[in-house]
């Protein structure tokens, strides 16, 4: 669908709606990447790469839960190297933003692989410094206000293009650590990534996941993060990018209410299909006209009206 009340202009990149395809759903290849843009996602972020190649966890790597699915991949990645090739021949195939979703174990790290993702045609980075279980990266990082800053200003100093910063909801304060990330330059907020979690089988008595522990995404984590939507919103200037149980088109006007400028949808793809995008962006076109908006920033966080 293009139609002009969809329109969103982000950290300076031009949207034709406001839907994401969020990291880690779909992986790398220009191929599946291409799948979404056709379903109509207005933007797509990869899965998170990082200077070096990891292989990841032991299977089961995913498992489904009641509303949701709790996975644990532990960032397998071909990395940042042999990643210039993918995102090279998606960028010739794609006519929507490529946002690069990067991770390292130190602000160098982040700032050399982001580099490299610019310099092979990403529009933007997705820092991630988020995800719930690999150590000394993600969250152990975005736990850290002082770190992750160092963090984004590293990541800006060595790339002219914007940088969203994806936010964990295992922390006591996001706004406050959504403010750190913007004070440090941060261009733009996604929130939220995965909600730590387990699964364990009764028959057996064992933790179902290969590495046990790992990060709940999907409906059932919906409030959670539209919570965190709203308390970011209340302290930061900053676009925001609600992410976190999107299914539906009442879900992103619900984010979008709370603050949200985009949303982004992952777990409901797997669940779903493509198909999903174009439901959402359907759905939400028909409430705008309903409801007499000429865009669809005009609803951007409007439940903050007393
Ligand atoms: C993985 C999971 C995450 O939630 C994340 O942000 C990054 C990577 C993973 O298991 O690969």
């Amino acid at each position: 669908m293009n139609c002009e009340r969809l329109r969103v202009n982000l950290a300076g990149l031009n949207f034709k709606n406001p839907t994401m395809l969020a990291s880690g759903i779909l992986g790398y290849s220009a191929e599946t990447l291409k799948s979404v843009v056709e379903g109509g996602a207005g933007a797509v972020v990869t899965k998170s790469v990082g200077l070096k190649p990891r292989t990841g966890y032991a299977n089961p790597t995913v498992v489904q839960v009641a509303c949701g699915l709790i996975n644990a991949m532990g960032l397998p990645n071909p990395g940042i190297e042999e990643f210039t090739r993918d995102i090279r021949e998606a960028k010739n195939v794609l006519d929507v933003p490529l946002i690069v979703s990067v991770y390292g174990f130190s602000a160098e790290e982040y700032a050399a692989v982001a580099e490299k993702a610019v310099k092979a045609g990403a529009d933007a980075v997705e820092l991630n410094v988020s995800c719930p279980h690999v150590k000394e990266t993600g969250v152990e990082i975005g736990q850290k206000p002082e770190v992750m800053a160092e963090v984004v200003r590293k990541v800006k100093s060595a790339i002219e293009k914007p940088v969203f910063v994806k936010l964990s909801p295992n922390v006591v304060d996001i706004a406050e650590v959504a403010e750190a990330a913007v004070k440090a330059g941060a261009d733009a907020i996604t929130a939220i990534n995965a909600v730590k979690a387990m699964a364990i089988d009764i028959e057996t008595a064992k933790p179902i996941l290969g590495n046990r522990r790992g990060g709940l995404s999907g409906p059932a984590i919906k409030p959670v993060a539209v919570r965190c939507v709203y308390d970011i919103y209340e302290r930061v200037k900053a676009p925001i990018i609600g992410c976190g149980g999107i299914t539906s088109w009442q879900d992103a006007v619900e984010f979008m209410l709370a603050g949200a400028s985009a949303v982004q949808i992952g777990t409901a793809i797997a669940l779903k299909g493509p198909r999903v995008f174009s439901s959402v962006i359907r759905g939400l076109n028909a409430y705008l006209k309903r409801k007499g908006f000429r865009s669809v920033n005009e609803i951007v966080g409007l439940a903050h009206r007393s």
